[in-house]
């Protein structure tokens, strides 16, 4: 298997310029294990040889690798404690130390469901509190494409699916089949690219200097191999305010449990850095050989 997947790496670089050899080997093993049983063919090196032939192949794999699903509301439970407890205690908080502005970012926002996710609970917090407060969300993604998505904000209806009514009347213009975004959920949020394997920033450009209140990097760790995991992690860290909350996937929690973070309300996926790790964090994380992006 690891000889088949170091040609697989070598092909989709040399045919795509993609660097795979970053994302953990079980998913690979699982999108390749999904892309055979999809043409049928009998194993690994039936399909190596069908994807050396195809270009298309090539690229359906490159897309499958770098899986930019995304979803409204995505994990209920989080965001209903990002609700209810998480936004409330920063507003507190935002009253405490004399500031007036929120600053979220999403660092993996795909095609926008994240943000404007994100944007309508802070308007809908806006419309019934008498505390005035601004929040602003940095909204990147390494896909160029992912990102004018994001800004266009428009999607198939099913993509309502977990919406109230209330919310979907309130947020979206439905026009036939598709759904397209309120404006006023985009005139707080800035897109740009970023990666987060970036060999120096630790935060986008854009946002000038971190100090994020929260992080959402959700849906992404779990492909990466550990060591850029722990980067990931790292730069995110560095990227927080001091008492600032990360958000990632459920299915990530154990990974982020295992790199310094505390998970707050249990199963929420909402996290604060521990003591220890808060201390090192302005000192240079170890990055050894990892290899970054070409
Ligand atoms: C599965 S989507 C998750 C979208 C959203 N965060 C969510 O949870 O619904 C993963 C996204 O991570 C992005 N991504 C992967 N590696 C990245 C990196 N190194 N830097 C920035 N974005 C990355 C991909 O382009 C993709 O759009």
């Amino acid at each position: 298997m690891k000889n088949f997947l170091d040609q697989i790496h070598t092909t989709l670089y040399e045919k795509l310029g993609f660097k795979t050899n970053v994302f953990d080997d079980a998913f690979i093993e699982k999108v390749l294990l999904d892309r055979i049983q999809f043409h049928s063919v009998l194993n690994l090196e039936e399909y190596f040889q069908l994807l050396l032939k195809s270009k298309d192949e090539a690229s359906i794999l490159n897309e499958k690798l770098l899986n930019s699903h995304s979803e409204f509301f995505r994990d209920t439970l989080t965001f209903s404690v990002l609700e209810s407890i998480v936004l409330p205690a920063i507003l507190i908080r935002l009253k405490s130390q004399n500031r007036k502005e929120i600053r979220i970012w999403s660092a993996a926002c795909a095609s926008g469901q994240e943000v404007y996710s994100i944007a309508i609970l802070l308007e809908e917090i806006k419309r019934n509190t008498t505390a005035p407060f601004t929040y602003r969300i940095f909204a990147t993604d390494q896909s160029n494409i992912q990102i004018k998505k994001a800004i266009e904000g428009k999607y198939h209806i099913s993509a309502l699916n977990k919406m109230s009514l209330k919310r979907v009347n309130d947020w979206f213009i439905i026009d036939g089949e598709m759904v397209s975004m309120k404006q006023e959920l985009k005139k707080n949020v800035e897109f740009s690219v970023f990666d987060l394997l970036h060999p120096s920033l630790s935060s986008p450009p854009v946002s000038i200097f971190g100090d994020f209140d929260i992080v959402f990097c959700a849906n992404l760790l779990f492909y990466y191999k550990d060591e850029f995991r722990k980067l990931i992690l790292s730069k995110v860290s560095k990227s927080l305010a001091s008492d600032g909350y990360l958000i990632t996937g459920e299915t990530e929690r154990e990974i982020v449990r295992r790199n310094n973070f505390i998970e707050l309300f249990p199963r929420s996926a909402i996290f604060k850095m521990n003591s220890t790790y808060f201390k090192m964090r302005n000192e240079n994380f170890d990055e050894g050989n990892i290899q970054y992006r070409a």
